[in-house]
């Protein structure tokens, strides 16, 4: 299959947006990262993207997260404690797996897709949807 006909392994779909414009890019970007790794995964340097594409997830949640708590607080969302610990609660799962791999317990890269498929979908279709439906009101 060349590179062009294959299809992202985590297409957006609109059921995906939150309301509000920065906080779906961002998400898209998180998104984009993953289907990158894909590609990436079925070339050469499979583990050489894979632990780049988590380094790249890692640092870019910690950038989205603090956005997200910026705005929550802005808007003096009443959930903001409780989502400070979702967003630790995440960021502590994916450090776990990074130190999985990095124990080479992962017997092929392709075997990181779900993990992160689950870890962004869980974070994005659940997690964001009570406190942007909130403030995307209050932003309109
Ligand atoms: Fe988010």
């Amino acid at each position: 299959m060349t590179r062009e006909a294959r299809l992202d392994y985590f297409p957006w779909k609109d059921e995906y947006s939150v309301g509000i414009f920065e906080i779906d890019s961002q998400h898209r970007t998180l998104i984009a990262i993953l289907n990158r790794l894909y590609s990436e995964l079925w070339e050469d340097k499979a583990q050489e993207s894979l632990d780049a594409a988590i380094e790249e997830l890692i640092e870019y949640t910690k950038t989205h997260f603090a956005f997200e708590e910026a705005l929550m607080e802005k808007y003096g969302y009443p959930g903001l404690p409780a989502h400070q610990a979702i967003h630790a609660k995440l960021t502590r799962e994916v450090g776990e797996f990074r130190n999985s791999i990095d124990q080479g317990r992962l017997a092929n890269p392709l075997d990181a897709l779900p993990f992160l498929k689950d870890w962004l979908t869980l974070h994005i279709l659940k997690q964001d949807k009570e406190y942007a439906s909130l403030i995307a009101d209050l932003i309109e």
